[in-house]
């Protein structure tokens, strides 16, 4: 292996980082002083904000919130997808953000960008890291990024350019992709050398956020942690001397479900450089967990432990594979503490089996290679929240919570070991000789048991007795076949407006949805509500994936209509159900299927039973009772919100409502579930609140004025 040679941030760099205010964006009184994690997140930043006219966006939770193509916020512009489609609702905030800086909470272990695999094998990958990252929505593109990232890693940090390589998009032509040479020209006339110039294809140079979604050509900087040589055969070439730290996509198309691509209407820049490289880079270590975000770590970790203590050792040379479990320890420790905070547990479906799954993994590497005791896990966590908690406050503020979940976690996976190896023994006795153990039992036991495939394995060739990994691998397909499936039919639907439809119909001047309608309802003396009935005209029609002036019998389409007493699906309410009639035939009625806001639009999906023109006037019906069952199951959300933290404290956190006619569901954090008693408690309460008939106030607010309310309470929207 090469020798490191790592460079300092010397005076000479330091004294110069000023902004075009004249206020410092570092300052030192050490000579040769090290960087820290904070100087690093802090300095980009400052960079982007002060020199650049960046906006600062906070870190949105790694639960991504109405995105289920998604099991974790997986990068820095997860939570500006919207942009990027077009699909924000104009009247945001959001809908104003031009040129934007954040350092996000991200997490690759499931999905497209999963990174478990690799986690403690090599000494740069993890399941849960920080990306800092700038951005463009239709303002700067392809120059200016280049220029303010070579600025900042070159200036502000001070990283000798000879140490730094640059790839481009170099085309493809089966998708009729053409070479980014404005990149290429770009990076040499900003000196760069042309032999650090590299293209790459699609896999290394063309981003895509998952299967669909905002995707566009990249060029990557990548860092040679040798120096005084060539190493622009190394790059993209897996290697832990030659890493890449920064991605600047520039986002041109939206990935189909057909897998087309289709140009978007603006450009715009998506940045993303993960902090634990960088800093590894900035402190002159070759490995991530050698920098100050690991090392306090790796330490409390051999505390517990009866192993000598972290040597930094890989593959062959890491005999019995400590070393490996102190990453791994530190890495899901990591991920368990953020994700735990943001209200993802370990539990039995999507994003929290894989939370479950990296709970249980480090548990064994704790337990079966380190030989901590039990409990050492949870033990981790206030370390992880010292070294955090200055960027993500979230992280700190419930450490004795997040300690309890992991424990909790954790006895339940020992007891569970406990189970699985009984079944493994009593299926081993039926087995009766027999040489192939069964794939659906082991499939079973991974399922239901949290079981992990691997382990059974082991433990099944430990008895001289072989897997039988073609069912097995039959079991995993099919649900990954049924997960696919439902996606798919929910792309299928005529409400989900692609950002070109969006452009098309702002182009066209075809106005927002006035939606105050659905509110337009009063209680009669009687104690029954009256809705007001509602008149619309037909303003766009889509269908087949575009924008047309007429539907036929037969055909599924969406319907953007002037105005709405429709409810659209929204804050866990469902949509309302109902129908149209038209002017000119009266007696045909038109059943709404489904109605859905998307960017400004109500949409309204029907299935025509006569042809429908774009200027047809119609009435609007909604299924009073619907909405009322609605309604009512609605405002008991609020009052279980409210029971809930009177009975059982501060720390009941909503995530969560879905509210239907027939029934709500309420998700809410708490430690420990309701006791038979608590919930009798809760019952009672509700009722009496109920009975109480106190009226019920909503109205429309801006955000910041809704947050200014004393006493109410928010759940965090991207
Ligand atoms: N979205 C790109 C990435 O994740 C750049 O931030 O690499």
């Amino acid at each position: 292996m090469a020798a490191v040679v790592p460079f300092r941030i010397s005076r000479k760099y330091i004294s110069t980082i000023t902004c075009t205010n004249g206020r410092r964006l570092y300052s030192s009184t050490q000579k040769n002083s090290v960087l820290t994690s904070r100087d690093v997140r802090r300095m980009f930043i400052d960079f982007f904000k002060d020199r650049h006219q960046h906006r600062v966006v906070p870190s949105s939770p790694v639960r991504p919130r109405g995105d289920p193509s998604l099991l974790f916020v997986n990068a820095g512009m997860n939570q500006f997808k919207p942009i990027f489609l077009g699909s924000v609702d104009p009247r945001s905030e959001m809908a104003r953000y031009r040129r934007v800086v954040n350092s996000q909470k991200c997490v690759r272990a499931g999905g497209k960008h999963n990174d478990l695999d690799d986690v403690g094998r090599d000494v740069y990958h993890h399941t849960f890291f920080e990306m800092l990252g700038n951005w463009s929505f239709g303002d700067y593109f392809k120059e200016e990024s280049c220029a303010m990232a070579w600025q900042l890693l070159t200036e502000v940090y001070g990283i000798p350019p000879d140490r730094l390589y640059v790839s481009y998009f170099g085309g493809d032509e089966r998708l009729g992709l053409k070479p980014d040479r404005d990149t290429q020209e770009i990076w040499l006339s900003m000196g760069v050398q042309p032999n650090r110039i590299l293209p790459f294809g699609m896999k290394d140079n063309f981003w895509e956020m998952g299967e669909t979604g905002p995707c566009g050509p990249c060029t990557e900087i990548h860092y040679d942690h040798v120096g005084g040589r060539d190493a622009a055969r190394l790059v993209n070439g897996d290697s832990a001397d030659v890493v890449e730290i920064w991605n600047l996509v520039f986002m041109q198309y939206n990935r189909e479900a057909d897998g087309s691509l289709r140009a978007l209407p603006q450009l715009s820049v998506d940045t993303g450089m993960g902090l634990e490289r960088l800093l590894a880079v900035l402190q002159g270590h070759r490995s991530n967990y050698d920098t100050d975000l690991f090392t306090p770590l790796l330490a409390s970790i051999h505390q517990c432990s009866k192993c000598p203590e972290y040597r930094g050792q890989t593959g062959q040379s890491d005999v019995s594979g400590v070393d490996m479990a102190y990453r791994v320890i530190a890495d899901h420790v990591r991920t368990l503490t953020v994700c735990i905070a943001d209200g993802v547990y370990p539990g039995m479906s999507a994003a929290e089996l894989v939370l479950r799954r990296i709970l249980r993994r480090a548990v064994r590497f704790s337990i079966e290679v380190l030989q901590s005791p039990p409990g050492s896990l949870a033990r981790l966590v206030p370390t992880v929240a010292d070294i955090l908690g200055d960027a993500y406050p979230e992280v700190a503020k419930e450490t004795e919570r997040i300690m309890d979940i992991i424990n909790e976690n954790e006895a339940q996976f020992l007891s569970s070991l406990s189970q699985g190896r009984r079944v493994i023994d009593r299926t081993l006795q039926r087995m009766d000789g027999a040489r192939l153990f069964p794939g659906s039992i082991a499939w079973s036991l991974h399922r239901n048991l949290g079981f992990p495939l691997d382990l059974v394995s082991l433990m099944v060739e430990e008895k001289g007795v072989a897997m039988d990994t073609e069912t097995l691998l039959r079991l995993a397909v099919e649900e990954e076949k049924l997960k696919t499936e439902a996606q798919a039919s929910d792309t299928q639907s005529c409400t989900q407006l692609d950002v070109l439809t969006l452009t098309e119909l702002q182009n066209k001047g075809v106005p927002f949805t006035e939606d105050s309608p659905k509110y337009h309802y009063s209680l009669g003396k009687d104690g029954k509500y009256a809705f007001l009935p509602c008149q619309a005209t037909v303003q766009a029609l889509y269908c087949g994936q575009a924008l047309v002036q007429e539907v036929y019998e037969g055909q599924r389409c969406g319907v953007i209509l002037d105005q709405t007493c429709f409810y659209a699906e929204q804050g866990g309410q469902n949509h309302d159900q109902g129908y149209f009639t038209q002017d000119s035939q009266p007696d045909v009625l038109f059943p709404v299927e489904k109605v859905q806001l998307v960017g400004g639009y109500v949409v309204h999906q029907v299935t025509a039973t006569e042809a429908l023109r774009k200027g047809d006037q119609l009435q609007l019906f909604i299924d009073e009772a619907q909405r009322l069952a609605c309604m009512v199951k609605h405002t008991a959300t609020h009052i279980l919100n409210f029971t809930l933290r009177q009975l059982l404290g501060e720390e009941v956190e909503q995530r969560g409502s879905h509210v239907t006619a027939e029934r709500l569901r309420f998700d809410f954090s708490i430690k420990k579930p309701l006791s038979t008693q608590q919930l009798q408690e809760v019952e009672k309460m509700m009722q009496d609140i109920i009975k109480r008939d106190e009226p019920v106030y909503a109205e429309e607010l801006p955000l910041l004025v809704a947050r200014a309310i004393p006493g109410l309470r928010t759940v965090d929207e991207q």
